[in-house]
């Protein structure tokens, strides 16, 4: 018996040992195997009981297991130790004191955002978004408009037909929009039209051959000039901010009777007058009070109904407000450029 208490305490001994220097897997694992396994010294041990009287064998057997314990623990607080080592030396090694690397972030296009900005005003004012297609008839973009085929006032609007077609173009303002969203509907009617448009213009720092618009009509009973001064004034204010001042100059568009472009006061000079108004006076947008033929061109009924439309070019206006003197820069994808706003 004093013998193989002799024998147990030598191998707790030597399997503390074992695991503790055990720091690969597969040491880990032949250390396992010499004293856990069924071959193992554990096992070994056990077969020694038989040799035993009978009453010492319950007590030898309890040694045997507490010893049987033991190892197991050893066994597992290495394999703990050995995982955490191989976690350790597999983890890149992070210096936390490096600055960080600054994910590069997108943004939306400057005009894009002119755009949303423009059309967000309108909609605090009861106006909601239409949409058109860029390749037009040449019915919406001109006859519906009053410019039958020999109006003079088709060069103004001229823009680039499709091959071989006479009767679709590219769109050369958002104005057919106004005729499409008529005849879809009835009055009361508030709606702008943020879209691109094209004209084959000499490219300059203010001219491109395609080019952005909102467009905006408000069709209703009693609607009078006093409406559109009042909205386009509002609109110029929360655009531009509540100092500026509007004027309104009149003009001639075939689809609007009568018509005006809106000025406004220069936000870079206050209207004293600089290098960049000439004069205090800044061109933004055209607009007037639809003409009777427009409407009789839906099916409206122009006894009953009036109405006012206003076109602006956001390139115009995206300019002006982010100091930018060149429209090239919108088109050329610089990213030096872009990530400036
Ligand atoms: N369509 C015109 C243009 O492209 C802008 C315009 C002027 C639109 C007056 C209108 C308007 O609706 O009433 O220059």
């Amino acid at each position: 018996m004093s013998g193989l208490k002799d024998a147990i305490e030598s191998v707790r001994k030597a399997a503390a040992e074992a695991f503790a220097s055990a720091t690969s897997p597969e040491a880990l694992e032949s250390a396992r195997t010499e004293y856990l396994g069924r071959k193992g010294q554990v096992r070994e041990l056990m077969t020694k009981l038989g040799t035993l009287a009978a009453e010492e064998r319950p007590i030898a057997g309890k040694l045997i297991n507490d010893l049987k314990e033991d190892i197991t623990r050893f066994f597992e607080e290495s394999a703990a130790t050995v995982a955490h080592g191989r976690k350790a030396q597999k983890a890149p090694i992070l210096d936390v004191t490096l600055p960080g690397t600054k994910p590069r972030m997108g943004r939306v296009h400057p005009l894009t955002w002119a755009m949303q900005e423009i059309v967000e005003i309108f909609g605090r004012m009861g106006f909601t978004a239409a949409y058109g297609p860029e390749v037009e008839t040449v019915h919406n973009n001109y006859e519906c408009l009053n410019m039958p085929l020999d109006h003079p006032s088709r060069d103004a609007f001229d823009t680039f037909f499709i091959k071989d077609r006479a009767d679709i173009l590219l769109r050369s303002h958002t104005s057919p929009v106004q005729v499409r969203s008529m005849m879809a509907a009835q009055p009361p009617l508030r709606i702008v039209v943020p879209g691109r448009t094209y004209r084959p213009d000499t490219i300059d720092a203010t001219h491109g051959a395609m080019f952005s618009q909102v467009e905006g009509l408000v069709v209703d009973t009693d609607i009078a000039m006093a409406d559109l001064k009042f909205c386009l004034d509002s609109f110029a204010k929360a655009y531009f901010g509540g100092a500026v001042r509007t004027r309104f100059r009149p003009h001639f568009f075939p689809f609007t009777e009568p018509s005006a472009e809106m000025d406004v006061s220069c936000i870079f000079c206050g209207a004293e007058g600089c290098r960049i108004c000439k004069g205090g006076w800044i061109e933004v947008l055209g607009c007037g009070m639809v003409h009777p033929n427009v409407f009789r061109a839906v099916g409206y009924d122009p006894e009953k109904y009036t109405g006012f439309a206003f076109g602006m070019g956001v390139e115009r206006l995206c300019m002006l407000k982010q100091c930018v003197n060149d429209l090239r820069l919108f088109f050329e994808n610089d990213i030096r450029f872009l990530s400036q706003f």
